[in-house]
């Protein structure tokens, strides 16, 4: 089995995009090549994975969907002439409910039909847009859950269906779970932490409630 990896992040060797990548291959022997699409021509890389049994793509989620450059090599796609191909995605996103991820990934499942692969799943990962910020042990379970899944992969050609469950929690926070974390966002805590210490080495803390289109909507 000869598998491409696409890295869809427009961050290409910088973002958390491709820490996934680099995690999934962690443990495997078997020959795959990964390509980058913030840097190669798209349809390069459409007519390169004509060569593969399998392509997997990983991506962020970028405004509830899949970044540009994604949509750019998809239509540079063309079907599978011989069958027995087979594609999967990985999607990881910032906010922590897999929930956000699920319209791409209905794209992705009938996406994977049209173009005559068979469809191996989606891995989603929501709360990851910190992970490329934090010490490897906060990181530990998600990185094992990640190598894991490429040892599985490596072992049968597809994932792990109970690791995809697991790593997708929570689809939807609880309403009790979403109360604590206003309540602690309220006072400066949980996420917020992140956001105000990014937005402050950024100096941009004083702007952070701007709504620069207002005015624009109501002419
Ligand atoms: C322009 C932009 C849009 C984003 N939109 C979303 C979003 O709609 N939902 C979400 O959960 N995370 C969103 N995020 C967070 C990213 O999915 C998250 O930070 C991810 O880990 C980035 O991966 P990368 O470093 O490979 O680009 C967005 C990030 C950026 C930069």
């Amino acid at each position: 089995m000869r598998t491409l990896i696409i890295n869809g992040s427009p961050k290409s060797k910088n973002g958390n995009t491709e820490i996934f990548i680099k995690k999934f291959l962690k443990e495997m022997k078997a020959p795959h090549e990964i390509c980058y699409a913030a840097n190669e021509d798209k349809l390069q890389i459409a007519n390169y994975m004509k060569q593969f049994d399998t392509v997997i793509v990983a991506m962020p989620l970028y405004i509830h969907a899949m970044p540009g450059i994604v949509m750019k090599l998809i239509e540079c796609m063309e079907p599978a002439q011989d069958c027995g191909k087979s594609m999967g995605f990985i999607v990881q996103s910032g906010f922590m409910e897999s929930v956000h991820s699920k319209y791409l990934e209905r794209y992705l499942s009938s996406l994977t039909k049209q173009l005559n692969y068979t469809y191996l799943g989606t891995v989603i990962r929501g709360g990851s847009a910190g992970i490329y910020m934090m010490p490897e042990k906060m990181n530990k379970r998600l990185f094992k859950q990640l190598s894991t899944l490429g040892e599985y992969f490596e072992r049968k050609g597809t994932f792990n269906m109970e690791t995809v469950e697991e790593m997708a929690k929570p689809c939807k926070l609880s309403k009790g779970k979403s109360k604590l974390l206003q309540l602690l966002s309220g006072i400066g805590l949980g996420d917020n932490m992140f956001w105000n210490m990014m937005l402050k080495k950024n100096n941009a803390i004083n702007e952070k409630l701007d709504r620069p289109f207002v005015d624009k909507l109501s002419d």
